[in-house]
């Protein structure tokens, strides 16, 4: 199966826009930027674009080359990478730099990175000069087969992750599928527990598909990892053009063994677990919690923990965390997702498949972390 040269819509109306899915295709950056824009060649162009001390070499000086190529006027912003960068005070020293920059309602700011670089910069162009236009160049697996769709921005407040933020789409995403190559192995098996977790949510093709090709998965097969990545946008893509702001509940579903990992990722510390670590023993949890309630077969939970094993990831809850059963329901009940301490569960009736399920006992919750 051959999915480079793939585009992926997302219909949104006035807002929407195009994914564009190739191998080598940060080359074309300025091109691209230039159709989205619906700017002619010969029109000037600024450029604001940020990314990290990680993605720097090579791939933001590839698309600064790019776009200067193309007569483009280009800043590149660098900050350091990791959480800590979705903070008020780097997004108040963005703002400096777009001041000093002499940015105006034209310019556009561009993020090439992970989720963290996409939600800081994305927010920085949905608050500057009321919103600038804003493109994604996804650098890790988990941007590309989620946070750089679906237009969620923000950054942390001490007291709680994503507590700031806007919905603000972008005017396209490009996604290089070069650039996970130089993407570390923990990051790469991260991503893929979100890539695992459509095949669970929404179908079961492309579950069967990725317990086909895990050799292929393991290995970064080019072909493997632009149909994954382009299957997975789809499905992001068609559950947000069903509700883009979060307010009939379907976008929910992506929240699949999320409950669960949100509270490792706390206790653990934010860190101690990347978040698609989280999310594959969330997930296994879930799966669990599902079994004891009667939904799915042992075999729907087995499959599942068979191919988050496959390509590396954790599947069971650290002992630390096991010991701490109170806490983690503690952690649940203060989850801004929980309504009056009714626990809510995205739990799969089978393999391609989920629902929203409420008034779990906590018993319940609890028994499946083991
Ligand atoms: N907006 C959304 O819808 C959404 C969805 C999911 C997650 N998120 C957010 O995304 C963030 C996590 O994203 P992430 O996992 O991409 O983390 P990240 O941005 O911190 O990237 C992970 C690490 O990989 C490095 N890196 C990135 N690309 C690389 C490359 N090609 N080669 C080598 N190193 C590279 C980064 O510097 C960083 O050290 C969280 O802040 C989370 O809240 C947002
Ligand atoms: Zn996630």
């Amino acid at each position: 199966m051959n999915d480079s040269g793939q585009i992926v819509s997302v219909e949104l109306g006035s807002r929407s826009y195009s994914i564009s899915i190739d191998t080598g295709n940060v080359a074309q950056t300025g091109v691209l930027l230039r159709t989205w824009l619906n700017l002619a060649a010969d029109r000037p162009l600024k450029c604001f674009v940020v990314t990290d001390t990680n993605v720097l070499h090579p791939h933001a000086n590839a698309v600064k080359k790019a776009l200067t190529a193309t007569g483009a006027e280009v800043r590149v912003v660098c900050v350091k990478a990791g959480e800590d960068s979705k903070s008020l005070k780097e997004l108040s020293d963005l703002y400096d730099e777009l001041v000093d920059f002499k940015a105006d309602r034209k310019t556009v700011v561009i993020a090439i990175g992970g989720g963290v670089i996409g939600d800081l910069a994305g927010f920085l162009a949905a608050t500057y000069a009321r919103g600038l236009s804003f493109v994604q160049i996804p650098t890790t697996l988990l941007a590309m087969v989620d946070s750089s769709v679906g237009g969620k921005t923000g950054i942390n407040h001490p007291k709680g992750k994503n507590l700031i933020g806007a919905f603000h789409q972008p005017v396209g995403v490009l996604i290089d599928i070069d650039m996970i190559a130089t993407l570390p192995d923990r990051e790469y098996c991260s991503g893929l527990a979100e890539v695992i977790k459509y095949g669970v949510i929404m179908d079961a093709e492309f579950f069967s598909y990725l317990e086909n090709n895990i050799v292929g998965l393991n290995n970064r097969d080019p072909d493997v990892v632009a149909h994954i990545v382009a299957r997975s946008c789809q499905l992001k893509a068609e559950v947000v053009q069903e509700d883009e702001f979060e307010t009939t509940g379907l976008r929910a579903i992506l929240n699949y063994g999320h409950t669960y990992a949100h509270a490792f990722e706390a206790l653990g510390g934010y860190g101690a677990l990347l978040h698609g670590e989280a999310v594959s023993i969330g997930m296994v949890c879930a799966s669990r919690l599902a079994r004891k309630l009667g939904r799915i077969t042992d075999e729907d939970v087995k499959r599942q923990i068979e191919l988050l094993r496959a390509v590396q990831l954790p599947v069971d809850v650290p002992e630390t965390l096991q010991n701490r059963p109170d806490d983690i329901l503690n952690c649940m009940l203060l989850d801004k997702k929980t309504v009056s301490g009714d626990l809510k569960f995205i739990l799969p009736d089978r393999i391609g498949h989920v629902e929203t399920i409420g008034g779990i006992d906590s018993q319940s919750v609890v028994a499946c972390l083991s």
